[in-house]
């Protein structure tokens, strides 16, 4: 067990509290270089880097009162929307066997999870970032109001260790505006157990960057996240790919920081066509992509070359496209979205959302 580890580990001798309630959100977040595939326990095979979103949120309350007497089993309630959602639960009760060893409190007390989001149900959108990091953002301020020893900075580490052990990107819905997952030699105390924030100032372009997530496939995925990330092992490009996405990480921070639009914008469709690239070269082979994805993408390069705007796209595990671009431009290519790309989203629904700082005590 490496150091780290042990580090969160704590024991709570004497519970300061019987009961109490603690609630918080966390948006999703987009990644500009991308995760895909893990090792070991959710630990990535490459860093990533995204940028926290504000508007795509989870709001989740858990309420703790202390057992009777510790039983070996987890007891606790999942409300989604103020309704008993049990479907869910296996899920929770899954993720609480991992991290037990990091929150044995979580035996001593029966927990309520109440959570609900702020985008669409089955909008496409993952929910997964933003539930995992709520969830466990409010399982550190339960541990801390118990009483533990760890530091504030530690406690946030902590948050964004046990989100990742969730889900992997969810380690980077913590903090904002723009977080590393992964140990990469260019980010100082990056780590692959937890997200940081990049350890320096980005240029003013890409400060309350937008993203408008156009819903074109809101149906559930043909294939999981996880199934494509256990994809990638003996998969005949991982090496390169790896070691792609850790060079564009590099590159993609020096650029981020001198204000490069065009680096930018080159590393982050390469990188969302490289993700799916991956897919299509998988065994078995599989496409997330529809006809709508490549009709906005084909309609993106064209307003961008015919009218020297500088929007560009990024594609998560999903046909959604999300179209990158600064606050400076926002009404063109907002009255680009509504004209030509609305027509190839369900229901002509999209949603507005831009760069933030992530958890929020509510
Ligand atoms: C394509 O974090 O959803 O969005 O760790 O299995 O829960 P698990 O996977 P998940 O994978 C996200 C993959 C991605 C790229 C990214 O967000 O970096």
């Amino acid at each position: 067990m490496s150091k780290k580890i042990a580090l969160f580990t704590t024991e709570i001798v004497t519970y300061l509290k019987e009961t109490g309630k603690v609630s918080f959100s966390a948006p999703s977040n987009i990644a500009l270089v991308k995760y895909w595939g893990k090792h070991g326990v959710q630990l990535p095979q490459n860093a990533s880097l995204s940028f926290t979103l504000s508007n795509c949120k989870t709001l989740t309350s858990i309420s703790y009162s202390k057992k009777k007497e510790t039983t070996a089993d987890f007891d606790f309630q999942f409300l989604f929307e103020g309704n008993p959602k049990p479907s869910f639960e296996p899920k929770i009760n899954t993720f609480f066997e991992r991290i037990y060893e990091y929150c044995p409190f979580l035996k001593d007390f029966s927990f309520v999870i109440d959570s609900q989001n702020t985008f669409p149900h089955s909008s496409g959108i993952a929910s997964s970032a933003s539930g995992m990091a709520a969830m466990a953002q409010c399982l550190v301020a339960i541990e801390k109001a118990l009483g533990s020893t760890l530091s504030e900075e530690q406690l946030t580490q902590k948050a964004s260790f046990l989100a990742r052990l969730g889900s992997g990107s969810a380690c980077r819905s913590l903090e904002g505006p723009v977080t590393v997952w992964g140990a990469h030699e260019s980010i100082e105390g990056s780590s692959d157990q937890y997200a940081v924030k990049v350890p320096f100032e980005i240029h003013e372009t890409f400060q309350n960057y937008q993203d408008t997530v156009l819903l074109v496939d809101k149906g559930e995925k043909q294939v999981s996240s996880t199934v494509g990330h256990n994809l990638m092992h003996g998969h005949p490009f991982a090496n390169e790919r790896f070691q792609q996405a850790n060079d564009n990480l590099k590159e993609l921070t020096e650029v981020m920081q001198a204000g490069n639009m065009e680096r930018f914008i080159h590393i982050v469709e390469s990188e969302a066509l490289t993700l799916h690239a991956m897919m299509m070269t998988s065994s078995p082979y599989f496409i997330l992509m529809k006809p709508e994805t490549l009709e906005v993408i084909n309609h993106i390069w064209e307003f961008r070359r015919e009218h020297n705007i500088p929007v560009c796209f990024t594609l998560d595990a999903g046909a959604n496209v999300h179209i990158l671009y600064p606050e400076s431009v926002k009404e063109p290519v907002l009255s680009f979205i509504d004209k030509k790309l609305a027509r190839y989203c369900q229901n002509k629904q999209y949603i507005c959302d831009v760069v933030g700082t992530g958890i929020q005590q509510l």
